[in-house]
C-alpha cells in the first residue's frame, strides 16, 4: 500500500463535527466522515492555494465540470454534458433546492425507510408531505416492496422520489433491475426522480453501482442526480457537489432556486480539492477500497466470534454497516444511550432512519483497524453487560 491508512490521527480541537460533539472519553463512530487524512495530492493543492495567499471571490473553471465529466466517464462509462452541471455547496442543501423547485404546499415527497435522515429533515423543514416505501428486511437483507411502491407513486400528490443509490444506512447496491422496475413506475406515474448518488464510489467487491440516469435516455429525462466527491475523498468540510440534471426544463427550475438563493457558487478550497479528488487520486481510492472491505470483514468475523447475538446485514457499500440488534429486546435509542455511557462508544440508532429503523444501529468504520478493535471491544462490553 502506497497510502498509509493505519495512521491515528488526533482530530480533537480541529472543529471537528464528529469528535469535538463527542465526550472526552468516548470513542465517535457515528456521523459519516472518515478518520482518514486526505490524499496527499490534495493537501499540496490545498497549500499551494494557501501559500497565494489571496482569497477573493472565486469563478468555477473548465477544469472543474471536465473533472466531473471524467470521472462519470472513466469509472462508470457514462457520458454526461457540461451544461448538464449545476455546482452546489453540498448535497443537502441540493436536495432542499430540488424539493424547493418541484414541490408545492400540499404535494407529498416519496422515500423509502430507514434512509439517511436528512432526506426527513430536508422535506419537512420545506413543509412538504413525506411519503414513505419502506424497505422490506429479511433474512438480513434489504429489498423493495414493488406492490406498496407503485400504491405510493400513483397519488397524483407526489412529485418526487427520493432515492438513496447506494442506500444509506442500509448499504444496499441497487440492482439493475431493481432501479429498472422503480424507475419505469415513476414514469408511469410522472413521478421525477432525485437520486442521491454521494456513495457511488464506495462499494464493496463484487457489486456493481449502475448510475440512474445511465438506465435509459427515458430514464436521464425523468431524472436529477446528486454527486459529490466528499464521502468519497473525506473533504465534506469543502462544501463542493454537482447536480446533474439532463433536461433543460428540469434545469430551468433548479437553476431558479440557486440563484434566488444564492448556493451556487463553490468556496475556493473547494474548487482546488474538487479538481485534484477526480482528476489524480484514484490511486488512493482503489486503495481505500481494499482498506474499507478488510475493515468490513474484520468486523463481521468479530461480531460473528464474539457478539453473536448481533447480525450484521449484508453490506454492499457506503463505510455504515448496519447491525441487527433484534435479538437484544432493546430500543436502538437505549442501546445507543447505555453504548455511549457504559461502553464510551457513540454510533446512531436505528431510528434515527425512521421507525423501522429501530432494531439496528449504523456504526462507521472508516478509521484506522486500532480504533475499529477498539470500538468493536467496547460494542461488546455493552452488549455483555445487559
Ligand atoms: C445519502 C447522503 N446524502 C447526502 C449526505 C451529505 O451530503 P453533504 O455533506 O454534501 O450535504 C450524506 C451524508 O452522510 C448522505 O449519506
Amino acid at each position: 500500500m502506497r497510502y498509509n491508512f493505519d495512521k491515528i490521527i488526533n482530530r480533537k480541537d480541529t472543529n471537528c463535527s464528529k469528535w469535538d460533539t463527542t465526550k472526552e472519553e468516548v470513542l465517535p463512530m457515528w456521523v459519516a466522515d472518515m478518520d482518514f487524512e486526505v490524499p496527499p495530492k490534495i493537501t499540496k493543492a490545498l497549500n499551494n492555494r494557501v501559500n497565494h495567499a489571496v482569497f477573493g471571490y472565486p469563478v468555477i473553471p473548465n477544469a472543474y465540470f471536465d473533472a466531473e465529466i471524467n470521472w462519470w466517464k472513466r469509472r462508470y462509462g457514462f457520458d454526461i454534458k457540461k451544461e448538464w452541471i449545476e455546482p452546489t455547496i453540498g448535497v443537502v442543501p441540493a436536495l432542499s433546492t430540488i424539493v424547493q423547485a418541484f414541490c408545492q404546499k400540499g404535494d407529498k415527497v416519496l422515500i423509502q425507510s430507514p434512509v439517511y435522515q436528512m432526506f426527513n429533515v430536508v422535506i419537512e423543514r420545506n413543509e412538504i408531505e413525506i411519503i414513505s416505501n419502506n424497505l422490506i428486511y429479511e433474512n438480513n437483507f434489504y429489498k423493495i416492496d414493488f406492490k406498496d411502491f407503485e400504491e405510493k407513486v400513483k397519488d397524483e400528490k407526489v412529485k418526487l422520489f427520493i432515492l438513496c443509490n447506494p442506500h444509506n444506512p442500509v448499504g444496499r447496491v441497487w440492482s439493475n433491475e431493481e432501479l429498472k422496475k422503480m424507475g419505469e413506475l415513476c414514469i408511469k406515474h410522472n413521478v421525477v426522480v432525485l437520486s442521491d448518488e454521494i456513495h457511488r464510489d464506495l462499494v464493496f467487491k463484487n457489486y456493481k453501482y449502475t448510475p440512474f440516469a445511465q438506465i435509459s435516455e427515458e430514464f436521464l429525462q425523468n431524472s436529477i442526480t446528486c454527486t459529490a466527491p466528499s464521502k468519497t475523498f473525506n473533504i465534506a468540510g469543502l462544501k463542493a457537489s454537482n447536480i446533474i440534471v439532463a433536461k433543460q426544463e428540469y434545469r430551468v427550475k433548479i437553476s431558479k432556486i440557486l440563484n434566488q438563493n444564492f448556493t451556487n457558487s463553490i468556496n475556493i478550497f473547494g474548487i482546488e480539492a474538487f479538481i485534484t479528488a477526480y482528476e489524480s487520486c484514484e490511486d488512493w481510492l482503489d486503495e481505500l477500497l481494499v482498506y474499507l472491505e478488510e475493515n468490513k470483514d474484520f468486523l463481521i468475523d468479530y461480531i460473528n466470534k464474539n457478539i453473536p447475538k448481533i447480525k450484521v446485514v449484508v453490506p454492499e457499500s457506503t463505510y455504515l454497516l448496519w447491525l441487527d440488534i433484534s435479538n437484544l429486546n432493546i430500543g436502538s435509542k437505549q442501546l445507543s444511550k447505555k453504548l455511549e455511557d457504559f461502553g464510551k462508544l457513540r454510533v446512531i440508532s436505528g431510528i434515527t432512519y425512521g421507525e423501522n429503523g429501530d432494531n439496528f444501529l449504523r456504526i462507521n468504520i472508516a478509521c484506522p483497524k486500532e480504533i475499529l478493535k477498539d470500538g468493536l471491544q467496547r460494542l461488546g462490553k455493552t452488549i455483555y453487560s445487559l
